[in-house]
Parts: structure tokens; sequence; C-alpha cells
């Protein structure tokens, strides 16, 4: 132990004797970057103002085939499906980070909000097309898959998938009201109507939600599942939008609900993951802010939870158990882990944050972590996923001077429609999935499903496991590095 606290603060002390030497992280160009892959992953009619210019207008009759203007809203990964689930649970996350970091942003504060905004005009479409009926999904993956095609040139087809009263999805339909809710908030002060309107459906979606309960995964079965089946049920995502309805509205009805329901997230449940299926611990951070900031009464037992969550993942407390990598990343899955690691890192420091306001610290049985040690296991993440790794590859396209080159996005690594405007139809795109040549268009941004267990990471774009970037593991990312960006001393 005492060996690795010198050769620590021996680097230290070579980092700040040779800044160059460490290969110092930019995190405001990061910042940046996480934030422009938005708009690589926009469905719709794209605005004058769209910086990632090998892309073009896409999906504009989605949901004519129900009669509803379902056009835009964000792909949620290396394919052209528009998955409600994931999408609502980007935009949530995009928003959480505006309104905790959005003032560490600067000039890309608006840009973030651009993104914020692509999601919840369209989740707004979604909730308020028809009565009782949410939006949920356009495309059918399985046919969709089936080919390798740009957005621009799909013609496979573009099935609406809705939920109703009599075909319920509390899942996605909370998560969906929890994603309007804190959009809400984002646009407050800036744009009070479009806020109060978002408020309002939130509401009414929520109410929707609750009313009448069920998976989606029971009501769609093959279209959602295997792809975004909700395998941890409908009640974490309950919680997590009655607790950002209570953030947006200040409204007591959504106090009483959450203290009624609160043992529906109790602390024995925790399996330590956060991630578009799950919500517990996200839930619970967000409700400790009320009683560390606020002191709302009730809300102590989301602290304790909390504590015992950090304490997992800290290594050397009693309850650690989380796993972590040779290299030092936090390891969840083969598949896309990196969803795991940015979702982490964006809850570290924002739970930092809410100690740090009131002075609080996390008991681990006898011991006491700080809010500092939160920010350095966050930072270690953050330094790992942009190249301070054993390989020395950055898992975010166009960042540092190595990163992957084949990523398994179908716009990515087919020619654009500037390039080569003739349409390449759905077999006669599989030729650039299987080429060992770089992607012809540059995904700049998009973090990767990252590294396994022992580090290692293939570039090779069949690989979708390692190779896939995905809006989730983006958008709590865009938070993380943002606090990182707006405190260039913290080590
Ligand atoms: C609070 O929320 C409930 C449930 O949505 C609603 O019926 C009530 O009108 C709201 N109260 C206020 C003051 O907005």
């Amino acid at each position: 132990m005492e060996a690795k606290l010198i050769l620590y603060l021996a680097s230290c002390l070579l980092f700040l004797l040779h800044p160059s030497m460490a290969n110092a992280i930019n995190y405001a160009d990061a910042l940046e970057k996480s934030i422009l892959f938005f708009e690589g992953q926009r469905s719709g009619k794209l605005p004058s103002g769209q910086r990632m210019t090998w892309r073009d207008n896409s999906g504009l009759s989605d949901g004519s085939t129900d009669n509803v203007d379902l056009v835009g809203g964000y792909y949620d990964a290396g394919d052209n499906v528009k998955f409600g689930l994931p999408m609502a649970f980007t935009t949530t996350m995009l928003a959480w980070s505006v309104l905790e970091f959005g003032r560490l942003m600067r000039g890309e504060l608006n840009n973030a909000k651009a993104a914020v905004r692509w999601g919840s005009d369209y989740l707004l479409k979604a909730a308020t097309a028809a009565p009782n009926t949410l939006y949920v999904q356009v495309a059918d993956p399985n046919q969709d898959h089936s080919c390798w095609e740009r957005p621009e040139d799909m013609d496979t087809s573009r099935n609406v998938y809705k939920i109703t009263s009599q075909n319920p999805g509390s899942d996605v339909a909370a998560e969906t009201a929890a994603a309007l809710a804190a959009s809400s908030l984002v646009f407050k002060h800036s744009d009070p109507a479009y806020s109060s309107k978002l408020l309002h459906a939130a509401m009414r979606v929520f109410e929707f939600a609750d009313r009448y309960r069920g998976s989606y995964s029971d009501s769609l079965s093959s279209v959602v599942c295997p792809f975004y089946c909700s395998y941890s049920g409908y009640h974490d995502e309950l919680l997590w939008g009655a607790s950002w309805l209570h953030r947006a509205s200040n409204n007591v009805t959504y106090m009483s609900y959450i203290q009624s329901n609160g043992n529906l997230l109790g602390a024995g449940d925790d399996d330590y993951s956060f991630s578009w299926d799950d919500k517990r611990i996200g839930a619970k951070i967000l409700l400790s802010k009320g009683f560390l900031k606020n002191k709302v009464q009730g809300l102590q037992l989301y602290k304790a939870h909390s504590d015992n969550y950090i304490c997992s993942l800290v290594p050397g407390t009693n309850s650690f158990q989380a796993q972590y990598t040779p290299g030092g990343l936090f390891y969840k899955q083969s598949a896309s882990n990196l969803q795991y690691v940015t979702a982490t890192s964006f809850l570290l420091v924002t739970y930092a944050k809410y100690l740090r306001s009131t002075g609080a610290t996390v008991s681990c049985g006898s011991s006491v972590v700080t809010s500092n040690s939160l920010i350095s296991l966050a930072k270690k993440q953050v330094d790992y996923i942009l190249g301070q790794n054993p390989s020395g590859v950055s898992y975010m396209v166009g960042y540092g001077s190595q990163y992957p080159l084949r990523v398994h996005h179908r716009g990515s690594s087919l020619p654009s429609v500037h390039t080569h405007p003739g349409h390449i139809s759905c077999n006669d795109g599989f030729q650039y999935l299987h080429t060992n040549s770089p992607n012809p268009n540059l995904l700049v941004g998009a973090v990767l499903g990252g590294p396994d267990n022992k580090d290692s990471f293939s570039d090779n774009r069949d690989n979708y496991q390692q190779a896939e970037p995905a809006t989730y593991i983006n958008a709590p990312f865009v938070g993380a590095l943002a606090f990182f960006a707006g405190k260039p001393t913290t080590g």
C-alpha cells in the first residue's frame, strides 16, 4: 500500500514537472466532440447548422404508416432503428448533464442544449400524437439488421410500434416522462413556453405509465427483445420518472408517490449497474440531492443507499465488490462495457457535487470516503477512455492520436451520400461492413463499446460488442467531461 502511494506521488510529481510526458488530457476538446457525435445520430430533416456534414436527411416519412408525425429523434447506435427506451434514457442523461454541469460547458452549452432538444422534440411528438398512446419505436429491427444501408438510403419497412392502455409499457413510458421532465428544466429559463409544454406532457405520460402497468417487453416482445428488452422491469422507471417530475414541478404529489412506493427501490436489491435498462441507482442519487441540499424529510434513506453503491465501487472498503480490469477500467460485461463506465463516472462526479455542497462524506462501514476520492475514481475512468490505458488507444473516435478506425456504424462505414449519391442497396452495403479499410466518414466523438476484461480491443467492424457506438454511452459522458473541463486543476 505504501509503495503504491509513493509510486503514485512520484507520478504526480512527474506530471507536474513534465506535463507533456504525461500526455495531458484535453477535456474541453473531448467535451466538444462528445456532443458533436449526436449530430451523426440524427434522424429527420437536418438543420442548416448541421456540423456533421457527411450526413443528410433521413426517415422523412417516419410515422406515416399510422398517420402520425414521428420524424426526427436519434438512431440508437450503428443501425437505423429509433428505439424509444434508449432514446428517452439518452435524453434524460443529456439533460441531467446540462443541469449539473452546464455552467462548466462554456461555448458548448448551446450545442449540448441542441442535443437535448433533438431528443425532447421527438419524444414530445411520440407522447402527444394520440390520446392514451405512446409511440415507442420506428422500424422493425430484424428487418433493419438484415441490411447494411445508410440511413439516407434505407428502404426497409418503417413500421411504428406503440403502447396503449391495452398494451402497456410502464418502463418506456416512465422513462419518457423522466426525459421530458428533465428537458423541461433545461429550457426553463431560455424557452419557458417550450419548457412548460414538456412538463405537461411529462405529467400526462407519467400518469399513463402508472395507471396502465406492465412491461413493454410483454406488449411488444419480438420487436424490442432482445434488443432493448426491459430486463429490470418497470418499477425502477416509475420511481425514476416520479423523481424527475418532482424535481421539475416541485409538486408534492410526486414526493408522496416516491415515499409510498420507495420500498420498490430497496437497498438489498442493488446490482450496481446504471443503464438504459436499470435506473435504480440513478433515482437514489437524484433523491439524495433532495436530502443533502434541501433537507427533504424521508429521503435520508436514499443517501444511505447511494453510499452503499459508492462503497461497492471503492477498492479497500468493506463492501467493495466492483470488478476492474488490470489496467483499472470498471468492468461489467463484454458487450458495450463503456456504457457502464460513462454512466458510473457521471454518477461519481454528480454525487461528489451533492456531497460537497453540504460538506458531507460517504460512510463505508467504519471508513469514510470523501468527495475527492469519488472524483479521482471518475477521473481515472474518464482518462482511461481518452487514451491513458495499457494500449494507449483512445476509445473516443477522433480524439487523440490513436483511436479505432473501423467503427460498427452504417453511416460512418458507407461512403457519404455527398460523395456517392447513387443508392446503395441493402445487400450491396455489406462489402463496406466486411472490408478491412478504415471508415470513410469520421463519427467524431463517438465512444465505442470498448475493451474486454483484459484491456484488449479489436478494431474490427464485425466486432459490434466492442466497436459499436451508442447514444447512451455518450450521454452521461457529456456531463462527466464538462465537470473535468471546468476544473482543469483537479488531480
Ligand atoms: C400536481 O400533480 C397532480 C398529478 O399530476 C395534478 O393533478 C395536480 O394538479 C398538480 N398540482 C399542481 C399544483 O400543479
